[in-house]
């Protein structure tokens, strides 16, 4: 899989740096505190964010849950440098790194929780399947994954709503996740117990929290 491109957080709308603003008008507590809550980091946890942006996610959990070790890897250092200055307390590990190579920056089956928001809908299908497959490598058994992400777009409205991500990020990458097909990737990738959990609608189409697990 490829290891030099992805597509920046905000796509060819402005600099990644600006990210926090935009995703701001996307009723963003509301599902990130929903991931974090499927996620449910207990003690002792190693818990992994990919894609993990100015890092709002993996600090979020990190606060719920003081005694996970939380990591969060992305491939863009400019978004990262963001991450870092929010962690004033120096809660998570934040690496460089790209999701579909997770095994070379954490290690096989080395985390608990694997969760990843507003990723997959910016990446290729070859790439959406490569990282999921990679999240799978470094669970260990029994470990769980959540994704949020814009998924189905069940309504008009939502479909009409979703265009501005697909101005931001492009047609090709996005289109498959709005016809649905993120639960038969994550199985696909050897996961069990998929579900959509939980659906928040937003001004940009609505977002879908999926649950699944390692055997
Ligand atoms: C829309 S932003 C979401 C950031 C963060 N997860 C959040 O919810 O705020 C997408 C992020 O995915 C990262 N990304 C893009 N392609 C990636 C890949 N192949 N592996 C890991 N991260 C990737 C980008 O650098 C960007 O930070």
């Amino acid at each position: 899989m490829s290891e030099e491109t992805f597509t920046p957080a905000l796509g060819r709308l402005a600099p990644a740096r600006f990210f926090d603003y935009v995703v701001a008008m996307t009723r963003e507590r509301l599902w990130r505190s929903l991931t974090v809550m499927h996620l449910a980091p207990r003690p002792g946890d190693a818990i992994l964010d990919v894609g993990c942006g100015t890092g709002s996610l993996a600090l979020l959990a990190a606060r719920v849950e003081p005694q996970a070790t939380v990591v969060g890897l992305d491939p863009d250092p400019e978004i990262l440098a963001v991450a870092r200055d929010k962690d004033t307390q120096d809660r998570v590990r934040w690496l460089t790194g790209m999701g579909d190579d997770l095994v070379a920056s954490v290690g096989a089956e080395s985390m608990d929780g694997v969760m990843s928001s507003l990723v997959l809908h910016q990446c290729p299908m070859d790439v959406k399947r490569a990282i999921l497959a990679s999240m799978f490598a470094v669970l260990r058994p029994g470990g769980r994954l959540v994704i949020t992400d814009f998924g189905l777009q069940r309504t008009p409205l939502m479909r009409l709503a979703f265009r501005f991500v697909q101005f931001a990020d492009g047609k090709t990458d996005t289109q498959p996740n709005a016809d649905g097909v993120l639960p038969q990737l994550i199985s696909a990738a050897g996961f069990t117990d998929v579900r959509e959990a939980d659906l928040v609608s937003t001004i940009n189409g609505s977002i879908s929290i999926y649950v699944a697990r390692k055997r």
